[in-house]
């Protein structure tokens, strides 16, 4: 997702932001921006795609001396990739860098433009700079107008401002969104987003925590948390290997993306719960006019999040539904009529099958939406509509966080459908949408479990196949917890429905077959505990994961106990997900880069 990077000092100022903003290229983006103070003159630069084409435009850009700089990589949510849209964003004599979601912008920015601001971007992050220098207007002192600005935003937020009103200073606050800032002994101050623009530049670094804002100078580093209080720096030595820096000091890629799916799922729900409504504002409220069924589309683990979504549009929206895999649909003659919404599903939104079906239903005159992770991308700018995801740039070629956010994108989008079609009282939509607010804690891993299933793992790297088996909605996590061992373990493992292993599979019953088994609490818990007793009577070997303890189970994975059969859900989500990382790890594969795959499947 965006990145940050600031520099406070007398070194090449514009040589260290963009190699900061280099180093944080991993995060994708798609537009890039700097600002720089300099006695008392502020250059600023954006471009759109590629760093290469922000330092072709800064190429004659010189800085010599002390200057307050701020750069940003944005990866666009509230509007277009443009250059508009691009960050750092001006005020009448500051600027701003911003990463997270302002979820109040709409109402401060009513409240600006009635006060004759006028605004070039269609971005949250714009209000940021045109409250401050409202604030700035009436109250003297300059960090007293940024802490009053800080009270009077709702969301998450990692920022950086710099202003002419203190031109030898940087403000910053961070809430929900990551950011650090780092020393040297020469009275240089660095910011960034994550550890490695700062590595080699900075000897410590302090991480700030939720609620921290303050500024630096040459002189200070000041920092308050979030009930006004002066607080002490914690500095803590940089590591020094910046491969590692961008994986945050996990292990692998796919390890950083599961334990990132808490706040990428608190990113992709931000601004979109409403008290007792669902609030997508990039949908025209005319898409679901005329519609009778909704057709989603979509290959590999997006296909098993559109499969979830099906269970969800018919149970809580009432339409009707169906799923199909994009290479299939695209020869086998389909019929499409114009009642259907056409839905495609896609990390990339480049994969080829499905951008294929796609343009076939375009051609066929439906109306179509995309649910996609990257601005930008082919079926973005294909599609009639388009949701984004905002799990950031997934490295793993194993999906983990883009599926996490797809589901909830889905949960999200059945209930704005459901209150469209009066298929739930208010009091359901409250309790859902509280539900959904719950999803970010539900997937936080906590050593306890990861260090269970490292444990756990060593006994499944043998056996002649793994069967994921679940009821309903978990029919498709176990389909997802079956592509994700296969992917990365080349173990054979199939995800079936778990009422269906009596009408052949339980054939292979035997010590030497592994059946995980999802048995939530909430949903057919009796049932599906049955099919497993049934396999567990023909001696087949059973990882139970369940909140309720299990005696059949040679193996047992609790997970929370939680109200409601969704949080179930994300809950195994990231159960299977670690089985099948740790299982790899054993076996000494390539995690992110497991062999036969690529992370974007161009080709038919
Ligand atoms: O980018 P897409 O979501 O369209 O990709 C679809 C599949 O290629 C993808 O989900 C693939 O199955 C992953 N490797 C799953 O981990």
């Amino acid at each position: 997702m965006c990145g940050i990077v600031g520099y406070l000092g007398k070194n090449n100022t514009k040589e260290i932001l963009l190699s900061g903003l280099k180093e944080l290229e991993y995060r994708g983006y798609d537009s890039a921006g700097i600002a720089v103070l300099q006695d008392n003159n502020f250059a600023n630069y954006k471009a759109v795609g590629k760093l290469v084409n922000l330092e072709e435009k800064t190429k004659d850009f010189i800085t010599d001396g002390f200057a307050v700089g701020i750069g940003h990589t944005r990866w666009a949510t509230h509007g277009k990739p443009t250059e508009l849209n691009a960050h750092p964003h001006l005020g009448e004599s500051s600027y701003v860098v911003h990463n997270g979601i302002i979820e109040n912008y709409a109402q401060l920015k009513k409240e600006l433009q009635e006060d004759g601001v006028t605004f070039l971007s269609q971005t949250d992050t714009e209000v940021i700079v045109h409250q401050f220098e409202k604030n700035l207007k009436n109250i003297s002192n300059a960090f007293e107008a940024f802490e009053k600005t800080i009270s009077e935003l709702q969301g998450a937020y990692a920022m950086l401002i710099v202003t002419k009103s203190l031109p030898d200073t940087i403000f910053f606050a961070k809430n929900g969104s990551p950011m650090l800032v780092g020393v040297n002994e020469n009275d240089e101050k660095f910011f960034a987003s994550s550890d490695s623009p700062l590595i080699g530049l900075a000897k410590e670094v302090n991480y700030f925590d939720d609620g921290d804002y303050g500024y630096v100078t040459q002189d200070a580093l000041e920092i308050f948390n979030k009930a006004g209080k002066k607080v002490e720096a914690h500095f803590v030595t940089l590591a020094t290997d910046k491969l590692s820096a961008q994986k945050d000091g996990y292990r692998f890629f796919m390890e950083k993306e599961i334990y990132e799916q808490s706040d990428v799922i608190a990113d992709t729900i931000l601004g979109r719960l409403g008290e007792d409504e669902i609030i997508f504002d990039e949908l025209d409220s005319s898409l679901f006019d005329g519609i009778h069924e909704i057709k989603l589309c979509a290959c590999g683990t997006s296909y098993h999040s559109a499969l979830c979504a099906s269970y969800m549009f018919e149970r809580y929206s009432k339409v009707r539904c169906s799923v199909e895999v994009a290479s299939e649909f695209r020869y086998r003659e389909p019929l499409m009529s114009k009642d259907t919404l056409f839905v495609v599903i896609s990390q990339s939104g480049e994969t080829a099958d499905t951008l294929e079906t796609l343009k076939m239903a375009k051609n066929a005159g439906l109306k179509t939406l995309v649910i996609c992770n990257v601005d930008n991308s082919s079926m973005v700018r294909l599609a009639d509509a388009c949701i984004l995801t905002r799990a950031g740039i997934e490295k793993g070629v194993a999906s983990t966080k883009a599926f996490a956010t797809q589901v909830t994108v889905f949960w999200m989008l059945s209930l704005y459908v459901a209150k469209r079609n009066k298929a739930f009282t208010t009091k359901e939509l409250q309790d859902q949408i509280h539900l959904l607010r719950e999803v970010p804690a539900s997937v936080i891993v906590t050593d306890a479990m990861h260090e269970r299933i490292k444990r756990l793992s060593k006994r499944y790297l043998h056996g002649h196949g793994f069967f994921f088996i679940g009821r309903d909605l978990f029919f498709p996590l176990a389909l997802e917890g079956a592509l994700k061992l296969k992917e990365i373990s080349y173990l054979h493992a199939e995800g079936y429905p778990s009422g269906e292993m009596k009408h052949g599979p339980i054939a292979l019953a035997d010590p030497e077959l592994f059946t995980i088994a999802l048995l939530p609490q909430h949903l057919l818990y009796e049932k599906s505990k049955s099919n497993v007793e049934e396999l567990s009577a023909r001696d087949s070997t059973i990882c139970a994961i369940s909140p309720l303890p299990f005696d059949k189970a040679d193996d047992f994975i609790p997970i929370n106990s939680c109200k409601d059969y969704m949080l179930e859900f994300f809950e195994m989500m990231v159960v299977v997900q670690l089985l099948s990382l740790e299982i790899s790890v054993r076996l000494g594969n390539d995690v992110d880069m497991p062999r036969n795959l690529a992370k974007s499947v161009t080709v038919e």
